[in-house]
């Protein structure tokens, strides 16, 4: 039986052979996305030529210590392809995700993406998004407001992330509320309704995005959908 690090490792190479000379690639964030970035790292010192965009500060760090050619967002034309974990995904490859906090970042790139593949172990996957609390990513400037607005208008908890007792802010400026659906009937809508509030920067909800999954099983299995 494998360790969940292992099957992590083990899904994270398997994508990184997805990967083709030339290509310009969305490199994520998590410790399953650390996979992905240690096997293009050795690639790339072996000489495959690629150039990659990171999803966050701490991706961008791990890369350029693995020697790997990064680009700015705004310097890729296209993104080939963009490999990247996930807190839930669902029957129909709906995810949440910025467990990690680079949510917005994530899904800048992956917008800019022809294919997102989402790499993870089989915990990750669920009938119905939600258990996972949904990052939903504001502004600093009058956040307890939109955490108000959002409590009353969905009867639910939110919790604002912090790290060492002061509210933790992403690689953006920004704070994160944690918020605690429970079951997430209609993700779609709750996706665009979030983002309709003002303060609110985007949400962890990544609709239709996900164009293949690479789930491991502790069993050393792999099966690869999309
Ligand atoms: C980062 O903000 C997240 O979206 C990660 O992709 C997600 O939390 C999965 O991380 P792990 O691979 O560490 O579980």
């Amino acid at each position: 039986m494998l360790t969940a690090n292992e099957i992590k490792r083990k899904v994270g190479e398997q994508a990184a052979e997805l990967v083709q000379p030339g290509m310009t690639v969305g490199i994520g964030t998590g410790s399953t996305a650390y996979w992905l970035v240690m096997a293009l790292g050795e690639k790339v010192r072996q000489g495959l030529d690629i150039r990659c965009v990171p999803t966050s500060r701490e991706t961008a760090k791990l890369a350029s210590e693995q020697q790997i050619p990064l680009i700015a967002l705004n310097d890729a034309a296209v993104i080939d392809i963009t490999i990247d974990g996930a807190d839930e995904i669902d029957p129909q490859g709906q995810l949440i995700k910025g467990g990690g906090g680079a949510l917005l970042q994530e899904k800048m790139v992956a917008a800019a993406s022809r294919q997102l593949v989402i790499i993870a172990d089989h915990t990750k996957l669920v009938k119905q998004l939600g258990v996972f609390p949904l990052p939903v990513e504001v502004i600093p400037f009058g956040w307890k407001q939109v955490q108000r607005h959002i409590e009353a208008l969905y009867s639910i908890k939110s919790i604002l992330r912090t790290k060492d007792d002061q509210p933790l802010v992403t690689d953006h400026g920004h704070y994160i509320l944690d918020c605690h659906f429970n079951q997430i009937a209609d993700a779609p809508a709750l996706n665009i309704a979030l983002n309709t509030i003002p303060g609110v920067v985007d949400n962890g909800l990544f609709i239709k995005m996900a164009t293949c999954t690479i789930i491991g099983y502790p069993d050393g299995s792999v099966k690869e959908s999309g």
